[in-house]
């Protein structure tokens, strides 16, 4: 049931807007992948849409991170229709919530998009959709944007990965971050699925749309130009917390807490520059919701309603020892008010200093050279990293053996894994640290009555 590709669509395909000879610069696997010329990451309304035939994708999950919402700029829909343009057939949209599915696709079937919509068949499950379907459904690309509570393991249920393997073989393969949530113990079970994914040459992206900001790939060329080893990264993610309503955000027994559902980015763009993390010397600190500095005054929602052991820290404060023996911080911070978030990534080399600044608004990027105080500034007006990120995995899909011009995805889910592995350590070493220091509380009220 693989997908062949058609001369006549290799024939007709225009040249991709990522292309570019430096775009396939090699520094072997691990999570040092290769950049993208940032002039070659152009805004989504200068792109041109793909020629060729009809492309035939599946959706897995009808939620925010494939139809859109009011939270953020993510919306993979709306990217693909703009790479495929007309080619683009969604051929099924699997979703247990049938009715929100059926609405989201009725309100695509009333826009211009129509056609890419109008047959989409909506299936609770993934099985009910090969069930019914005929060879003329069979996709090049199924996009999972289910929450990962139901996928990145080998059990039934969560094995969506796997089910779309044995479907599909050959087919490839879009996954949300993080790569799974569970148990720690379960990590084994996605880096299993990463092997499967290796071993049957699958395509496959993880949605670390970070990685493709123009103000990161110039991050890496400038790293890369001047042959740099970086000496450490230094990752502040604050989150604007009176925006989050969704309560599972705020319940670690649901969503696995701050660092793994969200702080996963920086884990993961930390790791993009500073290589593999050597996970035994993960330390971490947190401020948790019962502690005095702890007390949020704007939260949406019901803590009360959440387990006092499921609330979730309001600051962790993690470092670590990369391979190269590099160092890596991060602090995750609950603690904004209003919408917007502050993040920073600083990444320091001899003599240099990149820092990303505000990577989710509206990037800067500050750099300062050997031999100078100075700081030269860079922006990235109409930057779309989650358009750059669609638009490598289709390029890889149509051209990944004819062009070798075609840029690399930039995180595969062996890389993923590793990001989910770093920021579990970070959470249970912070964990560690609490019972640590509640122990030493007790010892010192003792010891002071
Ligand atoms: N890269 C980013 O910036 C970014 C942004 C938003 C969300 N995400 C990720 O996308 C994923 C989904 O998040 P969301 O905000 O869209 O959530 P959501 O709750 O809005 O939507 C998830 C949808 O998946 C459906 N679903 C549940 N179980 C399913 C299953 N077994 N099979 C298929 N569908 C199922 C739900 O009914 C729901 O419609 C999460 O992993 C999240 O971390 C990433």
């Amino acid at each position: 049931m693989s997908t062949p590709r058609r001369a006549s669509e290799m024939a007709n395909r225009r040249p991709s807007v990522l292309d570019s000879p430096s775009s396939r610069r090699q520094s072997g696997r691990s999570s040092r992948r290769p950049s993208i010329d940032p002039s070659r990451l152009i805004p989504i309304d200068k792109a041109i849409a793909t020629t060729g035939s009809d492309f035939n994708v599946v959706f897995i999950g009808a939620g925010n991170i494939m139809f859109g919402s009011d939270e953020g700029p993510w919306n993979h829909s709306f990217r693909l229709e703009h790479k495929l343009g007309p080619r683009l057939k969604v051929v099924a949209l699997i979703d247990p919530a049938v009715e929100r599915a059926t609405a989201v696709l009725q309100k695509k079937c009333e826009t211009f998009v129509r056609s890419a919509y109008e047959n989409t068949r909506v299936f609770r499950t993934l099985e009910d959709f090969v069930k019914n379907m005929s060879r003329k459904d069979i996709p090049r690309a199924v996009i999972v944007g289910s929450p990962p509570m139901f996928r990145g393991t080998t059990q039934p249920g969560r094995d969506i990965e796997l089910q779309i393997m044995k479907f599909f073989p050959g087919v490839a393969l879009f996954v949300e971050k993080p790569a799974a949530t569970g148990p720690v113990h379960e990590i084994e079970e996605a880096f299993s699925i990463a092997r499967h994914i290796k071993e049957t040459n699958t395509i496959c992206s993880v949605g670390y749309m970070l990685r493709y900001l123009r103000a990161v790939q110039m991050m890496k060329q400038i790293i890369d130009d001047n042959n740099l080893t970086v000496m450490a990264t230094i990752a502040r993610y604050a989150c604007a917390y009176e925006a989050i309503a969704k309560p599972d955000w705020w319940d670690k027994s649901r969503s696995a807490g701050p660092i793994i559902e969200q702080g996963t980015h920086f884990c993961d763009l930390s790791r993009y520059f500073g290589g593999d993390v050597d996970i035994s010397t993960v330390q971490a600190h947190s401020l948790e919701w019962n502690e005095n500095a702890g007390h949020l005054s704007k939260m949406k929602v019901d803590e009360t309603a959440i387990p006092p052991e499921n609330r979730i820290p309001r600051v962790t404060a993690a470092t670590w020892k990369y391979e190269s023996g590099a160092v890596g911080s991060f602090t995750h911070l609950v603690a904004l008010q209003g919408h917007d978030y502050s993040c920073e990534l600083e990444v320091y080399a001899d003599g240099y200093q990149l820092k990303l600044v505000n990577p989710y608004v509206q990037p800067v990027l500050y750099v300062r050279h050997p031999g100078s105080d100075h700081e030269e500034m860079h922006r990235f007006p109409d930057d779309d990293p989650f358009f750059s990120e669609i638009s490598v995995l289709i390029d890889n899909i149509e051209d990944i053996e004819e062009d070798p011009e075609t840029a690399q995805i930039l995180c595969d889910f062996e890389d993923a894994c590793k990001s989910y592995q770093l920021t579990w350590a970070i959470r249970e070493a912070s964990e560690r640290n609490k019972k640590t220091e509640a122990q030493a509380s007790v010892t010192t009220s003792a010891s002071a009555a």
